[in-house]
Order: C-alpha cells, then sequence, then structure tokens
C-alpha cells in the first residue's frame, strides 16, 4: 500500500504567515490526499511579531518549533540549520514547502537540498536586482535549490530563465498573500479602533512603515527619512506600526525627540486585522515593506515606495505602486501628487484572485503522484 505523501511547510517571520495560512488550508483540504506538516523556525517569535497573527489567521499550531530566535544573520541561518537537520531524519517528508525570501527560507531549503529531498519555493522569481537586500540574496539562493518554483507575477518567469531555471519547474499559481487579503477583508478590525487618539474620527491619515536595513541602520539616512515624514504629517497625519529593530534604530539615533514634535502617530506593530483595517481605509501608504506594495494595490490604495527598487514590479505596472526611494524631494513631489490626483488608478494584477493556494496544492498532488498513491491505497 503506498504511503501518504508528507510535505514538511516551513515558516519563519511574519511576512511568511499570511502566506502559509492559505496554503496550509488548501493542503489540509479534505479532498486533498497530502499530509502536511507545519514547522516554525522561530526567527520571529514575540506575541506582537507572532502569535497574533496565527490567531487571526487561523494557521495551526505548528507541529514542530526551532525556537531559534534573534541573532545575525550568520547566526540565524546557522541555528535555524543545525536544528532543521535532524527534524528531517525523523520527520522523512517527501518535500519541503518554503515561502517568500526570508532567513529561514534559504536555511531550510539548503538543509533539505543536501538531503536529497524536492524543495517547493512559493513566490519565487522575484528580482529587485539588489544583491545589498539580505532578502534578495535568500531569493537567488533558493530558486537555484528548489525543484518546483511557483510565481506571484509573470516578470518572475523572465527573472528564473535569465539565472538558468528550466520553465518546466516554473508554475505561475499567483498570489497567496492575496488569498489571506481577501479572506480576511470582512473581519479586518475598523480603522477607528486603531488610530491613535491624535486623529479625529472621519480625518485622512497616511499609513506608515520602514523596517528595511537600508533605510533605518543609517542613522542620518534615518534621520532624513523621518523629517521629510514630520513635513508630509503637517499635511495628513501619519500613523506608524514600528517594527521592533525601527524602534530600536530610532533609539539608539537619539531621534525620539524628533518623532514626538510631529503628526506622526507611533504604534506597537500590530496583527494583520488591525493592519488590514488601517490600510483599506488610508489615504496614502508609505512603505520599505515588499508585502504591503501587494496589499496595496490590491485594495487600490495609493502606496509611495520608499525604496530605491522594488521585486514586485507589477505593483508599478499594473498597480497603485511609485517606487520613489529616499530623496525628500521625491517623496514629497510623489506624496504631492497623490494628494492632487488621488493617485494611480490601477487594477488588480491576473490570479490575484483569493485562489493562488488552491492551484498550488493542485500542482502538488499531481507532482508528487499522490492522487495515484490515494487511489490504490483505496483500491
Ligand atoms: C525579517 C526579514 C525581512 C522581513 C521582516 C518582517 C530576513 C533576512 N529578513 O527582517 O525580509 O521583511 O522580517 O518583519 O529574514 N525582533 C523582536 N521580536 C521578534 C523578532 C524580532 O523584537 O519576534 C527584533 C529583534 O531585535 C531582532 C530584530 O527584530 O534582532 C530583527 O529581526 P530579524 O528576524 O532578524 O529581521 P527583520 O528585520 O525582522
Amino acid at each position: 500500500m503506498a504511503a501518504t505523501k508528507r510535505i514538511l511547510c516551513v515558516v519563519g517571520a511574519r511576512p511568511n504567515f499570511m502566506k502559509i495560512a492559505p496554503i496550509m488550508r488548501a493542503l489540509r483540504a479534505d479532498d486533498v490526499p497530502l499530509e502536511a506538516v507545519l514547522l516554525h523556525t522561530g526567527q520571529h517569535y514575540d506575541d506582537a511579531m507572532k502569535r497574533s497573527f496565527f490567531e487571526q489567521l487561523d494557521i495551526p499550531e505548528p507541529d514542530i518549533d526551532l525556537e531559534v530566535g534573534s541573532g545575525s544573520h550568520a547566526v540565524q541561518t546557522a541555528q535555524i540549520m543545525q536544528r532543521f537537520e535532524p527534524v528531517l531524519d525523523e520527520h522523512r517528508p517527501d518535500m519541503v514547502l518554503v515561502v517568500g525570501d526570508v532567513n529561514s527560507t534559504i536555511a531550510c531549503a539548503l538543509v533539505a537540498v543536501k538531503k536529497g529531498i524536492p524543495i517547493v519555493h512559493v513566490e519565487a522569481g522575484l528580482r529587485s536586482g539588489d544583491r545589498g537586500m539580505p532578502e534578495e540574496i535568500n531569493r537567488i539562493l533558493t530558486d537555484q535549490l528548489s525543484d518546483l518554483l511557483f510565481t506571484t507575477e509573470r516578470s518572475a518567469h523572465a527573472n528564473l530563465h535569465k539565472e538558468g531555471i528550466a520553465e518546466e519547474r516554473i508554475r505561475f499559481a499567483g498570489n497567496v498573500m492575496i488569498d489571506t487579503l481577501r479572506h480576511n477583508l470582512d473581519k479586518a478590525t475598523p480603522a477607528a479602533q486603531t488610530l491613535p487618539e491624535g486623529i479625529q474620527a472621519g480625518e485622512s491619515y497616511g499609513l506608515l512603515t520602514l523596517h528595511r536595513p537600508s533605510n533605518v541602520d543609517d542613522p542620518a539616512v534615518l534621520g532624513r527619512l523621518l523629517e521629510t515624514l514630520a513635513e508630509i504629517s503637517q499635511t495628513v497625519p501619519l500613523v506608524f506600526p514600528v517594527h521592533p529593530r525601527t524602534r530600536q534604530r530610532i533609539h539608539d539615533a537619539g531621534l525620539d525627540g524628533l518623532l514626538a514634535t510631529t503628526r506622526i502617530f507611533t504604534l506597537p506593530p500590530l496583527g494583520y486585522l488591525e493592519m488590514l483595517g488601517l490600510m483599506k481605509d488610508a489615504r496614502v501608504v508609505l512603505t520599505d515593506s515588499g508585502g504591503i506594495q501587494e496589499e496595496t494595490t490590491a485594495l487600490g490604495v495609493p502606496c509611495i515606495t520608499l525604496r530605491e527598487n522594488t521585486e514586485r514590479p507589477i505593483t508599478v505596472n499594473e498597480g497603485t505602486n511609485t517606487v520613489v526611494g529616499t530623496s525628500p524631494e521625491k517623496i514629497l513631489a510623489s506624496f504631492r501628487d497623490v494628494m492632487s490626483t488621488g493617485g494611480k488608478a490601477g487594477r488588480v494584477p491576473e490570479y490575484w484572485d483569493g485562489h493562488a493556494a488552491e492551484r498550488i496544492a493542485k500542482v502538488l498532488v499531481d507532482w508528487l503522484g499522490a492522487g495515484e498513491a490515494a487511489r490504490h491505497a483505496a483500491g
């Protein structure tokens, strides 16, 4: 009798959680003949960065938690690798599934490939062209190691071909992050419940996030950005849920005082439903996040990206995103444009339809021959 095929799914950091939620749901659906095991590396561990996402997004409790926690890139990656290897020996999955571009993604892929276990990468082929970004290194290497690569936009296929990855390994699935957005839109927390006291009911506001090392690690860059954002906040108040690393950098750079004098209102990191509620009603979103560029495009909300590049060009070519970099003049010009025109109209990209994870599950069943195994078992 053929055994049920087992797929081990890996999550580690906040942006992974909204990707894995629909994948686990699709893989554990009654009519999918696969066994899906969930592993959390522990890269993001505290309540604000992890627990609230598991609860709000109905992610099943991880079957395995490596509990690695924070550390330098080398330490974090090495610890995940060391702790992941015995898990593979014990659970013997037929495939390892990784998502996105965080340290947990590359660490687990690297261990699996050396053990001869096939790897599937969800959100493959995105490239910013900027090798100074740790995520870019993680993307390139994970794609090289993967047997099956699911993409969110067609531009990713050309990137993968350039790197020698054959078309037959690539599948266009759409965007699992947008599966989560569509699944939860009705449950989003009304903005009024999250907005800080300094913003009146009904007043327009902007939503701000910042956490990329290139924006927050250098006190001069961070200071200049916050001064520009302070100027914007005189026109539209900004709500700023602050990532832990950014909170630390603002403090280290002695910039707490600057923030206190502006209409930038800081909040602790928010849960998914609170963030979604704020995003959908924002007049404008200013961010250096990858996922938020996609979510604003899906929601039709204007997005100003405070980076020199994007690995998600479809959000610019079809969506509501404008990549402006970090020069004060460009940020202010783009902001004024959004205020006067309402921003780009945009349209929702192909297959950002809420069904990407189901498409992925179907391909995995075929790829692993799991349907056949189940039929054998039944017969
Ligand atoms: C990671 C990802 C990044 C993603 C981001 C989203 C990599 C290379 N980067 O960056 O792609 O956009 O997550 O959040 O994997 N910390 C806490 N609590 C936690 C986790 C972290 O306080 O639960 C603090 C620690 O001080 C830690 C710092 O945040 O040192 C950074 O965390 P880390 O996972 O190293 O990287 P991120 O900057 O979050």
